[in-house]
């Protein structure tokens, strides 16, 4: 099937131009329908509807997630989001020693950085880029939370050497792949993470409220989390004083699950599924292509990398005050959004990691962002940047000065 034949499966296509799959990728209509399935289930089938698959819901749609990410069935659950699927695994990490620090990298997202700076027990060492990364890591490394795709500028990051440097020292991995699920293909297993998350509001076009966490088989078997909750339980319908763990994944679960967002959710899992990753990445190679090529032509800055093997699905675009540009973009039916710099920063333990500028392309570096998904047109990406362009040539951004975004 033409990939732009699937346009019709996203109605709000019809009404804009949608470039922010990587923020709240576009609906698929058949979410709406899976909602209706599960009200009616909730008012015909009632209590009933936990036996009929609400209960397993967080194993049966977390091995879809594993299908998409290359987890091997039982490995994948289904949390509210990746700040909680980060804390599940935190929590088996609760005696520490002299094993306590945490070596993660600038460019995360917020929501993992403040959950682990939180932990009053870790101390945590902040790098520039992935090699200071794999440099700062040692025998007083517990974790490595990283990102695979960079959520400013969308850069690949090579996680390789950083797994092989952690596995060396006896550290563990967790790989947020909220950036990179449904848009570029990878595989956990083949990866050798320890533990890998993500949601589901972008590529994977799930909406809010359904994170997943994948853990290496083995090490779930072995691994006694602190968060958790019933779901956890080995019988959870025994409701039995004491705590026995369940078997792999289901260990990693806390109390009810978030039920309607999973039913939504799926909608945007079979839609990736029945394109493929593969087909994806390829479709979002030449839509970022083009996007660079013309922004090029139109005399526009990139801010993300221009090489295919480091590009994710989003083109960051440096313009003056990405606030108000932003702002005329969307009162021309162009919706995307932009990311604010941020400053330089030092690392808040010892050994220091590289202080070095940040150069272009940097994870630090903010604008305006253009994040494409397969179903997005070629017109549509040329019609973008001309109208970018012409805002920014004109100045028409400048009666927006002072806008602030939030989303
Ligand atoms: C890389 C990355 N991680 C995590 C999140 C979100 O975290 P949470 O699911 O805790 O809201 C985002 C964006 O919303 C992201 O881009």
């Amino acid at each position: 099937m033409d990939l732009l034949a699937y346009r019709d499966r996203f109605p709000i296509l019809e009404t804009c131009t949608y470039l922010i799959n990587h923020s709240l990728a576009a609906m698929p209509a058949k979410a709406e329908d899976n909602l209706l399935e599960y009200t009616r289930m909730w008012r015909e089938r009632g209590i009933r509807s936990w036996g009929e698959g609400w209960w397993e819901m967080p194993v049966t749609v977390g091995d879809q997630i594993g299908r998409i990410i290359g987890a091997p069935p039982g490995s994948t659950v289904m949390h509210q989001n990746v700040t909680v699927a980060e804390m599940v695994v935190l929590s088996c990490f609760n005696d520490v020693g002299e094993r306590n620090r945490v070596v993660y990298e600038e460019a995360n997202f917020p929501s993992v950085r403040y959950l682990y700076q939180a932990q009053p027990h870790l101390e945590v060492v902040t790098c520039a880029d992935a090699q200071a990364i794999v440099d700062a890591i040692d025998e007083r490394t517990l974790l490595v939370p990283i990102s695979h795709v960079l959520f400013k500028n969308a850069e690949i990051q090579d996680v390789a050497p950083i797994v092989r440097r952690a596995h060396e020292v006896g550290a563990h991995v967790v790989l947020d792949c909220y950036q990179s699920a449904g848009v570029v293909p990878f595989d956990v297993t083949e990866l050798g993470v320890d533990f890998a998350t993500g949601g589901s509001v972008k590529w994977l076009c799930g909406g809010p409220g359904a994170g997943w966490l994948y853990v290496r088989p083995d090490l779930a078997a072995r691994l006694q989390p602190t968060f958790v909750g019933w779901q956890g339980h080995a019988r959870p319908f025994a409701f039995e004083p004491e705590l026995e763990y369940a078997d792999g994944a289901r260990r990693f679960l806390t109390g009810t699950p978030n039920v309607p967002a999973l039913y939504a959710a799926t909608a945007g899992y079979d839609v990736i599924e029945e394109v493929g990753v593969d087909r994806i990445r390829e479709r979002s190679l030449a839509l970022t292509q083009l996007l660079i090529d013309r922004l090029d032509e139109r005399g526009l800055e990139v801010g993300s990398p221009r090489e295919a093997e480091r590009r994710g699905g989003t083109v960051l675009v440096v313009t003056p005050d990405h606030a108000a540009v932003h702002r005329a973009l969307g009162e021309r039916g162009i919706i995307c959004d932009f990311r604010p710099d941020s400053g330089l920063e030092t690392s808040s333990a010892q050994p220091p990691t590289s202080g070095r500028e940040i150069p272009a392309a940097d994870g630090g570096r903010g604008g305006i962002r253009l994040g494409p998904h397969f179903f997005n047109s070629e017109d549509e990406l040329r019609h973008t940047v001309d109208v970018l362009a012409g805002i920014v040539e004109s100045g028409a951004y400048e009666q927006y000065a002072g806008a602030v975004g939030r989303f």
